[in-house]
């Protein structure tokens, strides 16, 4: 699955690196003869931009802040009305709540991503922005959406927390979009512990983005620090050394990440029997990160038991359904009550979605998983579906 699972001696050796030859300067910024010149930060943000064949990037402190800052930079302001998906996890809309804008939500279809259909029917005079969310490495049909956001004109910032490294049309998600962001918390594809990025290739946006998440500073190397030129105030939300020195670490075994996790979904979803009682979710690209494998059953009672089976025999789910209630719209009273649009009527707002995520198991894919491993998932969900099947006809 994520990059926790193979953090070993080269992000160590890297953070001893800061010790060793930077005198511990853990700062991203300024210190430049007792770091001895060397800005892990900003070496981070050029290794991104080239792994992801963009022209900007900004680190911050997380990716919900990405959105924040990046939103901001878009010039989302109160009252502005903001589209983004049913299934996301709940930083989507806070951070739209946080600049004061009004949270629109679509529906999601069987990719489990933004419905492009739902999105269209949802824009109206006061939409702003866009913000599809690839959920768990699945990229959403951007084709569609980006031909909806061209033909009406409200640009796109793509929620990517969730799936660095996916690819789809041969682009890296977050990259097509005007703006992405992801997220390298400690449940990511690679993480450091906390922490996000924020990319494009719109100079103007990203020069904002870099300014507003460091004061304002617009880091002119040929002025000290102290006495750096600024135009906009902004906040600290600046990622640091001792992260960048593990994202480095992480983002060199991302191509292994992606492999492995494709070798080992392929892997267990061959040994699945196809049966009438479940469809896999759609997904939108054959190059998707591949760290969920999720089903969609015939109800949600089906769902239930077959959670019930995996946990008895120790085998973990995901969010579908342990934290659903963390990731769908319609269980998020601590937010909606203050939200006039769905304060009363936000559980019933969504309820294709609802119908979807209640009756799909997400199972995760781990980089480390073998091969024992993945046969033992394979064979109680076979003889979970045989029996299924065996009971229905009985019935009949
Ligand atoms: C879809 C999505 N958006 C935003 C976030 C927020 O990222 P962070 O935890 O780095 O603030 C997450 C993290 O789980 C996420 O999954």
């Amino acid at each position: 699955m994520p990059g926790w699972e193979i953090i070993d001696q080269k992000e160590r050796d890297k953070i001893l690196e800061i010790f060793k030859v930077s005198n511990g300067v853990l700062f991203a910024h300024g210190f430049d003869d007792r770091r001895k010149n060397i800005f892990r930060v900003r070496n981070f943000e050029k290794k991104i931009c080239s792994k992801l064949k963009v022209k900007y990037c900004v680190a911050t402190t997380s990716g919900t802040m990405a959105q924040y800052i990046a939103m901001k930079a878009m010039g989302i302001k109160k009252g502005d009305e903001v589209i983004t998906q049913s299934f996301t996890f709940v930083a989507t809309v806070e951070a739209i709540l946080a600049l004061g804008a009004k949270p629109v939500i679509t529906d999601i279809d069987n990719s489990l991503n933004m419905c492009p259909k739902d999105l269209e029917r949802k824009i109206s005079a006061k939409t702003k922005l866009i913000i599809p969310v690839p959920m768990l490495g699945n990229p959403c049909d951007m084709k569609k959406i980006l031909s909806i956001s061209k033909k009406k004109k409200i640009p796109v910032l793509e929620d990517a927390c969730e799936s660095l490294g996916s690819k789809y049309n041969g682009s890296f998600v977050g990259t097509k979009a005007d703006v992405g962001i992801f997220s390298l918390d400690f449940g990511k594809t690679i993480t450091t512990g906390e922490g996000g990025l924020i990319v494009s290739n719109n100079k103007k946006i990203m020069d904002f983005c870099r300014e507003f998440h460091d004061h304002g500073h617009k880091n002119d190397k040929k002025k000290l620090r102290g006495q750096d030129t600024r135009k906009i105030w902004g906040l600290n939300l600046r990622m640091t050394e001792l992260q960048a020195a593990v994202g480095i670490a992480q983002l060199s075994k991302l191509n292994h990440i992606l492999k492995k996790n494709k070798k080992n979904k392929d892997y267990l979803k061959n040994k699945i029997a196809r049966s009438n009682y479940f469809e896999f979710r759609k997904i939108n690209s054959k190059d998707e990160l591949a760290d969920t494998l999720i089903m969609i059953l015939k109800s949600k009672k089906h769902a239930n038991r077959l959670v019930k089976i995996y946990k008895k025999n120790h085998i973990s789910t995901k969010n579908l359904p342990d934290a659903i209630d963390w990731h769908f719209a319609g269980n998020w009273e601590h937010i909606f009550k203050d939200v006039t649009k769905y304060q009363y009527n936000y559980k019933f707002c969504w309820s294709k979605s609802r119908d979807l995520l209640e009756k799909s198991v997400a199972i995760p894919i781990y980089v480390n998983s073998s091969k024992k491993e993945l046969n033992f998932i394979a064979k109680l969900t076979n003889s979970f579906f045989s029996n299924i099947s065996e009971n229905c006809k009985s019935q009949n």
